[in-house]
Order: C-alpha cells, then sequence, then structure tokens
C-alpha cells in the first residue's frame, strides 16, 4: 500500500474511535503509549531524559505529547497545534424529559457553533465521562463510557406542519433539538434512565454515578467518497484530522536534536477559556519543566522560547462550488491544493509574512503545494488556537489547516491528498 492509502485508512478508522474530545484524546494516548511514550502526572516531579517520549493529559481531554532533544535545552522547540473538541450537543443534568406517549427525550445543550439543521434525523449515539465515587472526594473514579450502537435521533418535523421549510426555518436550540431516547413501559420511569443506562453499561452501581460529561455523536462511520474516492466525509475533521496529522508526524519524524511537542488542546470551539484550553498556561508550563527538567532555568527558557516555531493546525474552509462568491477574489483554496496558510489583517491567527515564508519552505523541501486563505472583505472569518497561545508563549508560528467544506456540520468534506500533504509537511517541520 502506498503512504496515502495507510494515512487514510488511519484517519478514517481514527475519527470512527474518536466520537467525542474524551475519546480523540484516549485513542491518542493508545497509540502513543504503543509508540513507547510514557505519561507523566503534572502533580509529579519530572525527571525527564535526552532522547525520551513522554506525554500529559489535562481533565482527559487535552494532551502534550513530547520527544525530548538530546541538544541544549535552549534550543527551541518545534510545536504542533490542534484541538480535540467539535461542536454539538452535550446532555444537561436531570435530562429525561418524559411526553405522551411514553417517549422519553433528553435535555441537551448546545456546545460550540454547529449547523443545527444537519443533525436531524441521524443515528445517533451518547459518549464522555463518567465519574464514580470512590474514598477520596478529591478524586472520583473516571471511566470513559461509549454506547456502540444508534440510541438517538432528533425527529425534524414534518413538512405538512410547516410548508414553508424549505424557504429557510429558524431552530430552537431548546425545542426542535431534543433528541428521543425511547419509549418506557407504562409506570416505568423516566427519571434516572440515563444514569440506569450508563451503570449498566459500565457494569457499577447506578447510586455509585457521581455525575458524567456525557455528547451527542453520529454513529455514521467516516466514508471516502467521490468517483476516485478523492474526498473524505466525516463528523469532527474539525479538527480532528489534524489531530491524527500531528500525531501521525511526531510518531514518523526522526530528529534528535529538537524537542517536538504536539499540543492538542480542548474546548476550541467555546474561545479556549478552560485549564485544558488553548489560553491556560498549560502548553508554557510543560515547555518550562522540560527546560527545567533538562538542567535549564528559566533564562534558557525564555532563549528556547525564542528559538521556537509553533504550527496552528485547524481547519480552513475551501472553496465551495455552489458559493465560489464566498471566498476572497484572488485567494482560492481548494480541495486537494494542499495545506492552507491562514491569514488575517487583524492578527484573528498568528500567521505574518515571516512565519508564512518559514512555513512555505518547509512544504517546499517536502515538495508539497500549498495555498493560502484570507477572508472575503466584507465577510467576517473564525479563529483559532494560535493567536490565543500567543498571548501565553510569544512564539514564532503559522495557523494552517486542510480545505474542507460544510465546517461545523455533523458531517464535514476533506480531501485525501490533503491530508497526505500536511503529513509530509508535518513530517518535514518536525525533521529538518
Ligand atoms: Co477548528
Amino acid at each position: 500500500m502506498d503512504k496515502t492509502a495507510i494515512y487514510t485508512d488511519d484517519l478514517l478508522e481514527f475519527l470512527n474511535r474518536s466520537v467525542v474530545n474524551f475519546f480523540a484524546v484516549d485513542t491518542v494516548r493508545r497509540r502513543l503509549e504503543q509508540e513507547g511514550f510514557r505519561r507523566l502526572e503534572a502533580r509529579d516531579h519530572w525527571d525527564l531524559q535526552p532522547g525520551g517520549r513522554y506525554y500529559l493529559t489535562q481533565n482527559d481531554t487535552a494532551l502534550f505529547a513530547f520527544i525530548v532533544g538530546e541538544s541544549d535545552p535552549a534550543r527551541g522547540f518545534r510545536i504542533i497545534s490542534a484541538h480535540t473538541d467539535s461542536p454539538g450537543f452535550r446532555v444537561k443534568p436531570s435530562a429525561e424529559m418524559l411526553c405522551p406517549g411514553n417517549v422519553v427525550k433528553l435535555n441537551t445543550e448546545v456546545y460550540g457553533g454547529p449547523i443545527l439543521y444537519t443533525w436531524f434525523n441521524r443515528p445517533l449515539s451518547l459518549a464522555g465521562r463518567v465519574l464514580l465515587r470512590s474514598c477520596d472526594p478529591f478524586r472520583p473514579v473516571t471511566r470513559l463510557v461509549k454506547f456502540d450502537r444508534p440510541l438517538l435521533t432528533i425527529p425534524h418535523l414534518a413538512i405538512h406542519f410547516n410548508r414553508s421549510v424549505n424557504e429557510g426555518n429558524p431552530l430552537s436550540k431548546q425545542k426542535d433539538m431534543l433528541p428521543v431516547l425511547g419509549i418506557v413501559d407504562d409506570g416505568g420511569k423516566a427519571d434516572g434512565m440515563l444514569c440506569r443506562m450508563v451503570a449498566q453499561q459500565l457494569g457499577v452501581d447506578p447510586d455509585d454515578i457521581l455525575d458524567f460529561d456525557l455528547s451527542l455523536f453520529d454513529t455514521t462511520p467516516a466514508t471516502l467518497e467521490g468517483v476516485d474516492r478523492e474526498f473524505i466525509s466525516s463528523g469532527r475533521l474539525d479538527d480532528l484530522g489534524m489531530v491524527h496529522a500531528a500525531m501521525t508526524a511526531l510518531i514518523e519524524s526522526e530528529n534528535t536534536e529538537v524537542t517536538r511537542i504536539i499540543a492538542l488542546f480542548d474546548n476550541e470551539e467555546t474561545g479556549s477559556g478552560t485549564k485544558q484550553g488553548a489560553a491556560s498556561p498549560i502548553l508554557a508550563d510543560a515547555m518550562r519543566r522540560i527546560v527545567y527538567s533538562l538542567g535549564g532555568d528559566e533564562e534558557t527558557y525564555l532563549r528556547a522560547v525564542a528559538d521556537s516555531f509553533m504550527v496552528s493546525a485547524d481547519n480552513a474552509h475551501a472553496t465551495h462550488p455552489n458559493y465560489v462568491e464566498k471566498q476572497d477574489p484572488t485567494n482560492h483554496p481548494v480541495l486537494g491544493g494542499g495545506p492552507v496558510i491562514k491569514i488575517n489583517a487583524n492578527c484573528k491567527y498568528m500567521t505574518d509574512a515571516d512565519s508564512a515564508a518559514v512555513f512555505r519552505s518547509i512544504c517546499e523541501r517536502a515538495e508539497v503545494p500549498y495555498q493560502y486563505f484570507v477572508n472575503h472583505s466584507d465577510v467576517a472569518g473564525g479563529s483559532t488556537l494560535g493567536n490565543i497561545l500567543t498571548s501565553q508563549i510569544p512564539l514564532r508560528g503559522v495557523d494552517m489547516g486542510a480545505g474542507i467544506w460544510s465546517m461545523h456540520s455533523v458531517r464535514e468534506t476533506a480531501s485525501v491528498d490533503d491530508h497526505t500533504f500536511i503529513i509530509r509537511a508535518f513530517i518535514e517541520f518536525f525533521s529538518c
């Protein structure tokens, strides 16, 4: 098999396993352990060795993995960042709602900015983490839970009740978007139903469940589409495509000199303002501890930061065939055209001409095409990790990503070729 086929198969499997942020981190963690990475705990003393492979998690939803360089600790870091979360729906506490016909639906809250109507009529399920009672109230036991079959659906209203539905249909997050879980027997209890299901799934006593974080996911697997299978269709490509590319490059690159880091943050979709998000000092703290553990001091750390470079990897908008006018008039990133360098005059992206020049050189060395994204000047764009991180650490760096269609839909579309191009560029970034 050629590399593209290997990377593509691996990506599809990765996406299918990584149904919510907790499982994205778990999938990366398992893979890293197979590759000899050792787990670190933030509260322990770190005794790191040059050439050592380590990883650290935060909240089970962010993960930082690194291979320690063997040169002077003042030598800069090479960092690729991405995010583990995707827009969707979180289950609220006391979620069960009993409706006529003994139908039970779940009360949910929207997470981030999903395109709501793409979630209707899908075979949905639930996954997340459960906190179980232990003898130490400060350390409940964490278990991940995933229901591996379609369990819920958000049924759309029939067109006969709203004849103008195709002319635009405003949606209420509280009324229109609640998923149906099932029908209980006459006299059956809806209250606590979810907790009992989770307990049964985990084989624990419902009374031992203290709390849980559960999110909806679409059970439809990732697939290839297009006449030559050139498109990847999947949920969560933003940003798990880049998480997968970063992880693959860290494993496949060979460089004994510099310290290579992948920084996978949570909560990008809600502004990064959590302890596991990019606005926290967690990456800076980890970098500092790496330098200190190698015998450096604060000045060594600051010298290393000044010599570092970061690739902030988050997806971009490829030109949509039905909406070409939405793109900038002179920059048209396309699916299959290679990594997209993202630029914004108002600094929503960290890219500047200096860092774009660096990334372009890396793409050229990797023999990978590259392209540029800027917003059409009448369209406000999004933001991402890069400029948030630079408020914590004054890093040189570039914002880039794979071009995709339908960003924040329950399924998005990316390009098979772009994924390989990006992995090759990342391997070159880590290697050169
Ligand atoms: Co994103």
